[in-house]
């Protein structure tokens, strides 16, 4: 039996933040606005809506902050690892510039909120960095530093990097953040809630209808609004076909204990594997966090061994101690590269989206959801054209480069083993999971911690592709788009948004 692994299988953020406790939807309700999610995207168009006049429903599926971003590593910045290069070969200088100033913009706009509204979460200003080892990534680097500068971003390029190990250089932008993600978000929907706006927790969202109003329905009441967002990270349902268009993204975070003074800026690397690195101080104890080791979500791979090599990085570069927390989380990604803030689908009238925010969803989902705000507020956003949700990439940029061969797969139902013995069942630990042909069913069964099993169906409710256990984080995630689910079959991250159906255990049994 491998070695057991080091802290909590749980977010820092999550687990020092406390908890919310606002009601669920209970009854039929109608509001200028109606926000599906609980999340950055949100509850920053919810408020933003709200200060421009309007009242506003957030229906968030669990608890505010629970979702990615309550997994995420915090850094506030428009400097995404080399996003310009990328961009502006895609897409040329001028969406590439929309993209820095519109993260730009949303670092000063968290940065106002956290003043006026008093929110306290650890915000402090910070230079970022993506910095190089390797020569070879070193000039990537210089190129990145001198086309940020020239698209009017913080950005230089200096060999003055204030990492405990050797690096050749770094783009530098200056006047970034960092803060305790979900402390934040617990303050916006503080300032949500109240004088006839609302924020409800526990409160799934079934369907969104478009029309005057548009109707939102949950299990236990409907929302009718004059306009709907959904930033659900991923669109409920579905519409506007962004399955075909992004792909999903895994990655794993460390925090662990800091034996040094806290460093002094956020960083990522260049070279592989990817490294993030990001300091900060809660409760009175100093963390260190490292993140990396990302994979596509079909993509399945030992989770015990990427926070094991995350473990020893943290401990032999940055000199950090024992593990606190452990925890891993999905996003979205754009096969094109920008983020989508608009029209649910083509025809939308009434229905707005926030998703693919590209693993930098702190500034790309505050600006998208100050974009939908103009949008919904009739106002001109110099950065909505480089978010459209309804652009075709222009073919002089894009020609070959939408995606790379291996993120094209994502959709298709990777190889998996399906144990049509159900003697394998006898062999199952309890904590673990595995999916069995009982009858003619592809059955998900997992053993409970007193080894009682526990089965649903491995059929997921989107599409249809078939489940698989992920041990660490006691989920079923489906390989296709990115649905997971819990251990009992309940959704915790969508498109999908029906949960598992129960089946009958080996023995007979079905939970209720
Ligand atoms: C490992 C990792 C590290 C990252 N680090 C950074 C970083 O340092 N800086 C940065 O800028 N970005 C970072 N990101 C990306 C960033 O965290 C995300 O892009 C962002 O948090 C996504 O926000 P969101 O509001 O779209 O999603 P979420 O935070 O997931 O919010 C969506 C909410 O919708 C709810 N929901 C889902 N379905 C329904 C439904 N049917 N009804 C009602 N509610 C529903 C969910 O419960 C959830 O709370 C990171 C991403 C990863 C994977
Ligand atoms: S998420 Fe699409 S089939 Fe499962």
């Amino acid at each position: 039996m491998s070695e057991r692994l080091e802290g909590r299988q749980l977010s820092l953020w999550i687990a020092t933040a406390g908890t919310t406790a606002y009601p669920s939807l209970a009854e039929d309700l109608e509001v200028d606005v109606a926000v599906v999610g609980g999340g950055i995207a949100g509850l920053t168009a919810a408020l933003a809506l709200k200060r421009a006049g309007h009242n506003v429903a957030v229906l968030e599926a669990a608890r505010v902050g629970t979702g990615v971003t309550g997994h995420t590593t915090g850094k506030i910045t428009s400097l995404h690892r080399l996003a310009y290069t990328e961009l502006a070969d895609r897409h040329g200088t001028k969406a590439a510039g929309s993209y820095g100033q519109a993260n730009q913009a949303a670092i000063e706009h968290i940065a106002r909120l956290v003043t006026e509204e008093r929110i306290d979460c650890d915000f402090r200003r910070v230079s970022n960095y993506t910095y190089a080892e390797s020569d070879d990534a070193v000039a990537t680097v210089r190129e990145e530093a001198a086309l940020a500068a020239r698209l009017g971003l913080p950005s230089v390029f200096t060999s003055d990097v204030p990492l405990p190990f050797a690096v050749s250089g770094a783009v530098r932008f200056s006047d970034q953040a960092q803060f305790h993600a979900v402390r934040y978000l617990q303050g916006l929907a503080r300032a949500i809630d109240g004088n006839a706006s609302h924020v409800f927790e526990n409160s799934p969202v079934t369907s969104v209808r478009d029309g005057t109003p548009a109707v939102v329905e949950t299990g236990r009441g409907t929302v009718r609004a004059a306009e709907v967002i959904v930033a659900a990270n991923f669109p409920i349902g579905d519409p506007g076909i962004f399955a075909e268009r992004c792909y999903f993204h895994r990655s794993y975070l460390i925090a662990s204990q800091a034996n040094a003074a806290p460093l002094a800026g956020t960083f990522i690397s260049v070279d592989e594997p990817m490294r993030s690195i990001l300091a900060i101080d809660v409760d009175g104890s100093s963390y260190v966090l490292t993140g990396g080791e990302g994979h596509l979500a079909s993509q399945t791979g030992d989770a015990a061994d990427r926070y094991r090599r995350l473990a020893a990085f943290a401990r032999d570069r940055l000199g950090a101690g024992q593990t606190s927390f452990r925890w891993s989380t999905q996003d979205t990604m754009p096969l094109d590269g920008l983020p989508y803030a608009g029209k649910l689908s083509a025809t939308s009238a009434h229905l707005h989206v926030i998703t693919g925010l590209r693993k930098w969803g702190l500034t790309n989902g505050t600006a998208g959801a100050l974009i939908l705000t103009d949008t919904i507020c009739g106002k001109f956003n110099p950065w909505a054209a480089a978010f459209d949700t309804t652009r075709t990439a222009p073919e002089s940029h894009a020609a070959g480069k939408q995606a790379q061969p291996e993120q094209r797969k994502q959709p298709e139902q990777p190889e998996q083993s399906v144990r049509s013995d159900e003697s394998a069942l006898a062999g199952l630990r309890p904590g673990d999971g595995t999916v069995v042909e009982i009858g003619a069913h592809k059955t998900a069964v997992y053993a409970d911690a007193a080894g009682d099993l526990h089965a649903v169906s491995a059929i997921c409710t989107h599409l249809g592709c078939t489940v698989e256990f992920n041990a660490e984080d006691t989920t079923w995630d489906c390989p296709c788009h990115g649905s997971r689910f819990a251990a009992d079959g309940a959704v915790i991250q969508g498109p999908a948004t029906m949960n598992l159906e129960p089946k009958p255990t080996p023995d007979g049994r079905t939970d209720p």
